[in-house]
């Protein structure tokens, strides 16, 4: 378990992660806020980690949330073992793919297209019943400037409630619903919809299976309703949860250059991509390693 402080930000009690006690013996940690996002240096990706090299990053990721690396030159199968080395990958229920690699899911703005991927804040393909544990980006284009990704700590956001709203969220589940967000949304690739999209129920709150920490777990992009509230409640809970899961005072934003990667605890941390370079192209590939049921 990691140790941690609070101090207040704008009338808010925010959970400050003290520096993990051990020093990194294999790579560099570089904090990017006190919250939520590190860099890391002097591991190359496109080579199988040593045993005390995953160790290290895993402990990184559960100390940071989302962990980022430059200048990692991987090919596809290297990306793809990269990920596999943290468990069975994940295939998306409707995104595009590179022919033949199924785990390789293709990220792809540019001039024609009529959206982006996780344009507003997520938690990726929360409607799965066993929604992915984590995902690894790998981008390969993108704009001089703009393209950036946010990401928000979900501990954070959950510390910060007051103890009455926490009681009242304890054993409250939402209703992540994939219909919305993927019909229609893969067209400009020349996917065809499905007949149907996963639907699942999870709870409002979950605890992280590694950190054993609380984490909120609703987002935008997938949570309909909350379940077993009349409407006008369940939407006037979900607009305050949402907002409060998108204050500033929990995230952290990278900003993106050719080959770099990041890797996101999609259990604990939200994420949105920023669509501020249209015409130009922002692309680049994701892997994403398969997770286990929200408790
Ligand atoms: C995603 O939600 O996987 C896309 C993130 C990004 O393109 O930065």
């Amino acid at each position: 378990m990691i140790a941690r402080t609070s101090y207040r930000s704008a009338g808010r009690q925010v959970m400050r992660p003290i520096e993990s006690a051990a020093p990194y013996r294999t790579i560099a940690v570089e904090k990017l806020t006190p919250t939520i996002g590190a860099e890391i240096g002097n591991v190359d990706l496109s080579q199988p980690l040593s045993a005390e090299q995953f160790d290290e990053v895993s402990r990184a990721l559960a100390e940071n949330l989302v962990i980022f690396f430059r200048d990692q030159n991987l090919t596809a199968e290297q990306h793809i073992a990269f990920g596999r080395r943290f468990g069975e990958l994940h295939l998306h229920p409707a995104a595009p793919h590179v022919e033949g690699l199924p785990e390789l899911m293709i990220i792809r703005a540019d001039a024609n297209s009529k959206r982006a991927n996780g344009e507003d804040w997520h938690t990726d393909v929360s409607c799965d019943e066993e929604p992915p544990m984590g995902s690894i980006l790998r981008i390969t284009d993108c704009p001089a400037e703009g393209g950036d990704t946010l990401f928000a700590s979900m501990y954070a956001a959950y510390d910060a409630l007051s103890e009455r709203m926490k009681s009242y969220l304890d054993g409250l589940r939402a209703v992540h619903d994939g219909e919305n967000v993927y019909r229609g949304a893969y067209e400009n690739f020349g996917i065809k919809d499905k007949a149907s999209y996963p639907r699942a129920e999870h709870p409002v709150v979950r605890t992280h299976p590694v950190t054993g920490r609380k984490a909120l777990y609703v987002n935008r992009i997938f949570t309909s309703r909350i379940a077993g509230l009349p409407r006008e409640e369940s939407d006037a809970v979900l607009a305050f949860l949402l907002a409060h899961c998108e204050s500033p005072l929990w995230q952290c934003r990278f900003r993106w250059r050719a080959n770099s990667m990041a890797f996101w605890d999609n259990r604990c941390a939200q994420h949105r991509a920023m669509w501020d370079y249209w015409p130009l192209t922002r692309a680049g590939f994701r892997v994403t390693v398969k997770g286990e049921k929200p408790v």
